[in-house]
Order: structure tokens, then C-alpha cells, then sequence
């Protein structure tokens, strides 16, 4: 159990790091941890409380009753706040617009940072790639394996409003800025730390992007 390998990777909205992430997880065999998700669920949380995101002891106090539960396997992946499924609640935009109030309390933070590491060591994986913002600098620091997966910011734009299937490319764009501006007050996901790797799939396909961070795990994690 505690033997599990952890592959932390960080990227900016868009970046394609949670489609990513899964795919090489599959191929390892590896669970896979989408972070974002544990602040998505607490802001759902906040929100269903009738409490406000930017209130610092609202959010301290929903933190406090927050029963969470992720799944780690790439090919079956929810969501659970209590007895609800909030898999796909959380994406809404409401949530969206609301996550970084509940992000930015260094208590949130470390409560969740204290799931995460735990969530890794009970997943009975031989590996889980660990996905975030602050994964490679703050979660797992000491992690054999560290990448930022980046992209310009046109194409997460783009990519992002293709996942949405929308018309309105301009206001993805516009809200990618919005979130990406809010998020890095909290953790600076766009400069690489020391030892970590970065993989930009700016000119990258799907399939290239996942090879390349394949590559990546496979030479830190010696092969196979
Ligand atoms: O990756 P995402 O868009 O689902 O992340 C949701 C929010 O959580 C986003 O505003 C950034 C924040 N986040 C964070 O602060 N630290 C993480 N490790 C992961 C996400």
C-alpha cells in the first residue's frame, strides 16, 4: 500500500491534463486523482448549504461537515458529496464561478491536501497519477515523477469550448482568462519548479500528448 508510486502532474485549465492523466492511467493500470474535483465538491457543498463561496468561515465550516468520495479508477470515475452524485454538478458553472473562493483557504487546502495523500496510499494501485495545480510543488513534491503539462493559452481556449460544445468561443476564452487570473493568485501553476517536467501539447494531438507523458513516467519511474 504505501509502496504506491505517486506521478504528480499540474496544469492550467484546459491544458488537457485531466483527459490526459486518465488515458495514461488506463494504459498503467494506475488510479488516477483528479484534485480539482475535491475544491469542485466543496464549493457544491457551500453553495447547497445556501452559504456564501467568499465568506472564508462559511467555507471553514462546510469544510468541517464535507463527507467526500472520489473515485480513482479511470474507467468508472464519480463523484459523492454524502449520499449525492455530484459528478457532474461540480462542472456546472455555477461551481465553476465559485471554486476559487473556496481554493484560496490555506485551511481547504491543507484538509484536502491531507485526503489526497491518503487517497493515494489506500488505492491498493501499484501508481496513481495524481492531477492538479499544486501537486508537483505542494501534494507530492517528493514524487519520482513531476510534469506540467502546458498549452497556449488559445488553444486551452479552444479545446476547452470544444468540450463544451458551444458556439461562443470568445466567452470560454473569456472565462478560461478569468479562472486562470484568479487560480494563480492562489498557486503559480504556469512556471515549472525545479525537476519538474514540462510537456507542452500546444502542437500536440491527443494521442502525442499522452505518449509524451508516458514517456516522461516511464523514464523517472525506470521503464516497463
Ligand atoms: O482542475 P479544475 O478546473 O477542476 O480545478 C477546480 C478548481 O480548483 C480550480 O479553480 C483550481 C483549484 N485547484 C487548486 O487550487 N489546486 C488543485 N490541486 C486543483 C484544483
Amino acid at each position: 500500500m504505501t509502496d504506491t508510486v505517486t506521478i504528480a502532474i499540474d496544469g492550467p485549465a484546459g491544458s488537457g491534463k485531466s483527459s490526459v492523466s486518465k488515458a495514461a492511467a488506463r494504459s498503467l493500470g494506475y488510479g488516477y486523482l483528479d484534485t480539482g474535483a475535491a475544491y469542485r465538491a466543496l464549493a457544491w457543498h457551500v453553495l447547497d448549504r445556501g452559504a456564501d463561496t467568499d465568506d472564508e468561515a462559511a467555507v471553514v465550516a462546510a469544510a468541517s461537515d464535507f463527507d467526500y468520495a472520489i473515485s480513482l479508477n479511470p474507467d468508472e470515475y464519480w463523484v459523492r458529496v454524502g449520499d449525492v452524485t455530484v459528478t457532474d454538478a461540480i462542472r456546472e458553472p455555477r461551481v465553476s464561478g465559485a471554486v476559487s473562493g473556496v481554493a484560496r483557504v490555506p485551511a481547504v487546502r491543507e484538509q484536502v491536501n491531507t485526503l489526497f495523500r491518503r487517497l493515494v496510499a489506500e488505492s491498493g494501485r501499484p501508481g496513481v497519477i495524481v492531477e492538479g495545480r499544486d501537486i508537483t510543488t505542494v501534494v507530492a513534491p517528493d514524487a519520482p515523477v513531476r510534469i506540467l503539462l502546458t498549452a497556449a493559452p488559445e488553444v486551452r481556449a479552444a479545446r476547452r469550448s470544444a468540450e463544451l460544445t458551444t458556439e461562443d468561443a470568445a466567452a470560454v476564452a473569456a472565462a478560461l482568462h478569468k479562472r486562470d487570473a484568479s487560480d494563480s493568485k492562489v498557486v503559480d501553476f504556469l512556471t515549472a519548479a525545479p525537476g519538474v517536467t514540462v510537456v507542452d501539447s500546444t502542437d500536440l494531438d491527443f494521442t502525442q500528448t499522452i505518449d509524451a507523458v508516458l514517456d516522461v513516467i516511464r523514464s523517472g519511474t525506470g521503464g516497463s
